[in-house]
């Protein structure tokens, strides 16, 4: 396992490793590995000939310096976990400075709206943030192949938009959500819930399925209700967002539409701390 902090490092490991037709995998991710991740980089070994991890804190992509002071990092155990998948997999692992140089600036996108809704509604300028360092991390390694998991699919749309704009020779690979035992998505911050709620959050999860069971037979905003007063009558739970959208331009939806791909997406705040999940309905 080779880790590298600069990014002239990188290049010049790039240039001696990289044979004509090899297929390079790239796991963008911000560190505090789970099995999320891990199955991440799991399938980008399967699929790749060399598979690069890269692990950076986007100070960016954080519109509240709290939620950026409390994210969880263990760059030692991060190493550990991934040499244990295979010796071959190979981190870059920069600082701030060197993805930013002392201007940290994002780039503007017109990603037709899409990052303006839900998690762009609660987070303004998140998605260009997401958007800026993955552009210079696709820049750097000139990927064949990047990972990303379903459960930030609202991200992994504005990915397949930035290749499109920026016209990266990169396939998009979106791998399904990683859940824990009770249904909760797995997720960094679930390390920053107490015990007890950890293991409530399953509502999250629950309510999403019960939507999945109910959507054709009903109004939506009452089903809607429904969930988030189930949720919210829970000490520390509150709900940020709970919409059935169009797959394609995240525009709400009211009532089931059979030719449209709906997904429900859910932003559920346990105390200080953000859960997101969603599920494809239909
Ligand atoms: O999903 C994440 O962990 C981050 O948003 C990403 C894609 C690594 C960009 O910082």
């Amino acid at each position: 396992m080779i880790v590298c902090s600069l990014k002239s490092s990188v290049e010049k490991e790039l240039k001696a490793s990289i044979k004509p037709k090899h297929v390079l995998g790239l796991v963008p991710t911000m560190g505090f590995l789970h099995n999320g991740h891990i199955s991440l980089i799991e399938k980008a070994v399967k699929d790749c000939d060399h598979v690069w991890v890269s692990i950076f804190i986007n100070p960016i992509q954080f519109n509240n310096q709290n939620d950026l002071d409390n994210y969880p990092k263990n760059l030692k155990k991060d190493l550990n976990l991934i040499k244990s998948i295979s010796e071959k997999i190979n981190v870059f692992s920069p600082s701030i400075d060197e993805m930013y140089d002392d201007r940290l600036r994002h780039k503007n996108y017109n990603f037709d709206g899409i990052d303006s809704e839900l998690e762009g509604r609660f987070r303004p300028k998140h998605f260009s943030g997401v958007a800026t360092i993955v552009s210079k991390l696709f820049d750097l390694f000139k990927p064949n192949k990047a990972f990303f998991g379903e459960k930030d699919f609202q991200q992994t749309q504005i990915i397949r938009k930035l290749i499109e704009i920026e016209k990266h020779k990169t396939e998009l690979i979106i791998c399904p959500t990683v859940r824990e035992k009770n249904g909760l998505a797995m997720s960094s911050r679930n390390s920053l819930l107490s015990k007890k709620n950890r293991e409530k959050a399953s509502l999250i999860f629950q309510n999403l399925l019960f939507l999945k069971k109910n959507y054709k037979k009903n109004d939506f905003e009452k089903l809607i209700l429904k969930c988030k007063e189930n949720i919210d009558s829970n000490k520390d739970f509150k709900t940020e967002y709970l919409e059935i959208v169009d797959s394609y331009d995240f525009k709400i939806l009211n009532k089931f539409v059979a030719k449209k791909s709906l997904r429900v997406f859910i932003c559920v705040k346990v105390g200080d701390v953000r859960l997101i999940d969603n599920i494809l309905l239909n």
